[in-house]
């Protein structure tokens, strides 16, 4: 059995988040698909919902999330969010998280977490279609994450894993690590935006002055984020700013 630092990570954040609560569950389908169902039925307490298993663990575009009970770490935060301006929310997540995990992880543009170019964890941010009478809207900041090593079944890399950089570590002391921190910069965001942590995310940028190939077959040298946190990609035809998150970008090959 797991043990969870429920109320360590209550106690820590409690006092910036009033009625923010702590959950673990043995089961879900997805700790997203939870919180939005939740935020749809008018359930918007800020809440860290962690899942021991999810069985239909969803990633960005559409794609699956697959993750074992005991070798990742699946959570989702929830909370009521009004931003001046949203863009760049995942970008800071990822940086919140990366910081808070070692100082070797790297992030992907837009919010991938990487450990020496393979995945370490990916982040799915969700929000609720209505505002509330705050001018709040429910946002669902999903995070997964690697911890033990799994069998790379179908991947042409394998995955990295946080064991790789923290021996010790375990979901549980993981979600300790990195909980916390995420709901405060989360807050910072909410108060000055992108601005406040574009540094934070170009520290950590892993496609810097990397030769990069856009999902439309565009090819570029990657330069950092923009002020909104679109990635900034020199190409023949000059400086380009891609914002899209439907858009893909990959190291070209050597
Ligand atoms: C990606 O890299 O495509 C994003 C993956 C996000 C996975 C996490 S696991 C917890 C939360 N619940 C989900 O179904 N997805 C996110």
């Amino acid at each position: 059995m797991i043990r969870w630092p429920a109320e360590a990570i209550w106690e820590a954040v409690a006092p910036l988040l009033p009625g923010f609560t702590v959950e673990v569950l043995p089961e879900l389908d997805s700790t997203n698909s939870e919180l939005m169902r939740r935020a749809r039925s008018g359930q918007t307490e800020p809440v860290l919902l962690v899942a021991e298993r999810q069985t239909a663990g969803r990633g960005r575009l559409g794609r699956d999330w697959h993750s074992g009970a005991g070798d990742s770490l699946t959570f989702s935060l929830a909370l009521p969010l009004a931003p001046a301006d949203w863009a760049g929310l995942s970008l800071a997540v990822g940086a919140s998280i990366a910081e808070n995990l070692h100082p070797a992880v790297r992030l992907k543009w837009p919010n991938d977490l990487w450990l020496s170019d393979r995945k370490l964890g990916g982040i799915l941010i969700e929000t609720a279609g209505f505002v509330d009478a705050g001018g709040a809207r429910q946002a669902v900041i999903g995070v997964g994450l690697n911890i033990a090593p799994r069998p790379a079944a179908g991947l042409s890399t394998p995955p990295a894993c946080v064991r790789e950089l923290l021996p010790q570590a375990d979901a549980a002391s993981v979600l300790q690590r990195v909980a916390p921190a995420l709901v405060r910069d989360v807050l910072a965001f909410q108060q000055a935006g992108f601005a406040a942590f574009r540094l934070r995310f170009e520290a950590r940028d892993a496609l810097r002055d990397r030769a990069v190939t856009l999902s439309d077959g565009t090819a570029g040298t990657a330069h950092g984020v923009s002020d909104s946190g679109a990635l900034l990609v020199h190409t023949a035809a000059g400086l380009q700013a891609i914002a899209s998150s439907e858009v893909s970008v990959r190291p070209a090959a050597p």
